[in-house]
């Protein structure tokens, strides 16, 4: 879907559907048939106007990850719920300033989430704007990786838990790009853009691609100031970021591996809880081929561009604060998820903050599991990791607060009032407490 005219009109229905993954038939959850869910662009100063159906067997609601638009209706409230049968409409005006990026559509009402997302549910939303028109970025071959896993012996039109999978967050064994397993992704020009959404529930994903460089040029929230080279990247859910690679291998084959990395201390990811309830062999504890990047005949490298998009560095902020991050046992709900000792209450405000100011919030992490520490409606900036201050400003709206790590962000609370939520990306940690409610007034 792509806008006229800065006028973008679309309609998403969420439905159970039948799709192939693979060559195996299964009951999924997708967004008007179709897994990842259409994709949608639009540009700075766009209208937008979303019909969304309901056609799902459980209540849902839409949330749009990574965009600067209002927390409240008709844009994007993450409590709205949306019975089965029923339908809204979203809109909201993309701001003139929005920056370029990989957003993130997926459902968001609390206690569906882990299992709407598992089921399928989910799709991209790009903003093109400043970043787009770097003429070394225009003139790369654009690919989205939109990975997910999936459990195919689940029938997601069944409301099931999987309660030791939803301690650790569940994961699926079959890893897809963009529904496909493996997929073979034909190049042909001297540089090539991808584009990459975690979209899975739980799972992180390790990437690196052989014999090649990444060549950072944007993370969740927007481009970084020039390209920074890693020789991996490691993305915990709900992250997204872009990489740009060089063709300076000739012709051939490369596969693009996801490399084991342990989400939780004392092994608990592989144990006792990362095998399926069928006893599946586990793939979290190996390398993945994720894909096949195939160069057909040898092209020609293209020069990277030597500048992206300034990063200012917000100011100093006004107040600090602290969220820590663990978990425990609720009497009759068994294991609960909590930010600062609190499983989410939808009736309570957990943070009030005042419009116009800048925050600096630290993020510790005192639990036994790594938690991605998400904000929704406005971005941030990582200031410190572990105590050590971070040199290269970055535009986050997803931060990794490893096992026993703290994280400090910064924050500018700017335009929209409103309430909204932070939580842990895992979205069974999500579902099982680990969220709060921020006022912004
Ligand atoms: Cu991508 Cu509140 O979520
Ligand atoms: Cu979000
Ligand atoms: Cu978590």
């Amino acid at each position: 879907y792509q806008s006229q005219n800065g006028q973008l009109d679309l309609a998403l229905e969420a439905r159970p559907s039948v799709l192939k993954i693979g060559n195996q038939s299964s009951d999924l959850l997708s967004y008007s048939g179709r897994i990842p869910g259409p994709r949608i662009e639009a540009k700075p100063g766009d209208r937008v106007r979303l019909k969304f159906r309901n056609a799902l067997a459980s209540p849902t609601n839409l949330h749009f990850h990574g965009l600067h638009i209002p927390p409240t209706r008709p844009a994007d409230n993450p409590f709205l719920r949306i019975a089965p049968g029923d339908q809204t409409t979203y809109e909201f005006t993309i701001p003139q300033d929005h920056p370029s990026v990989t957003a993130y559509y997926h459902p968001h009402l609390h206690g569906y989430v882990a299992q709407q997302i598992f089921g399928g549910l989910g799709g991209i939303f790009v903003v093109r704007g400043a970043l787009d028109q770097i003429p070394e970025v225009q003139a790369a071959q654009e690919e989205f990786l939109f990975l997910k896993d999936f459990d195919l012996s689940q029938n997601f039109n069944s409301r099931s838990g999987h309660m030791g999978m939803q301690m650790i967050g569940r994961e699926g064994n079959v890893l897809t790009i963009n529904g496909q397993i493996a997929p073979r992704i034909k190049l042909t020009k001297g540089l090539l853009r991808l584009r990459i959404v975690n979209a899975s529930t739980s799972r992180f994903y390790r990437l690196a691609l052989e014999k090649h460089s990444l060549y950072l040029i944007a993370t969740d929230a927007g481009a970084i100031e020039q390209p920074r080279e890693l020789s991996e990247l490691l993305l915990s859910p709900g992250e997204r970021a872009e990489v740009l690679i060089k063709a300076d291998q000739g012709a051939g084959q490369y596969r693009l591996l996801n490399l084991p990395y342990e989400r939780a201390a004392m092994g608990m990811g592989r144990g006792m809880m990362g095998r399926g309830m069928m006893g599946e062999p586990d793939n979290r504890s190996t390398t993945n081929v994720l894909a096949t990047l195939s160069y057909e005949e040898d092209v020609q490298p293209q020069a990277l561009p030597d500048k992206l998009i300034p990063v200012s560095r917000l100011a100093k902020p006004s107040t600090q604060r602290q969220f820590t991050m663990n978990h425990g046992m609720a009497p009759g709900q068994g294991m609960v998820f909590l930010i600062n000792g609190r499983p989410f209450a939808p009736d309570r405000v957990d943070t009030q903050v005042k419009l116009g100011s800048v925050e600096d919030w630290e993020i510790i992490n005192t639990g036994v599991m790594d938690h991605p520490f998400h904000l929704h409606t406005n971005r941030f900036q990582i200031i410190e990791q572990n105590g050590q201050p971070v040199a290269t400003p970055m535009w986050k709206d997803t931060v990794l607060v490893k096992t026993g790590e703290s994280v400090k962000i910064r924050v500018a609370f700017q335009d929209y009032p409103g309430k909204t939520v932070y939580h842990c990306h895992i979205l069974d940690h999500e579902d099982l407490g680990m969220m709060g409610i921020i006022e912004m007034m």
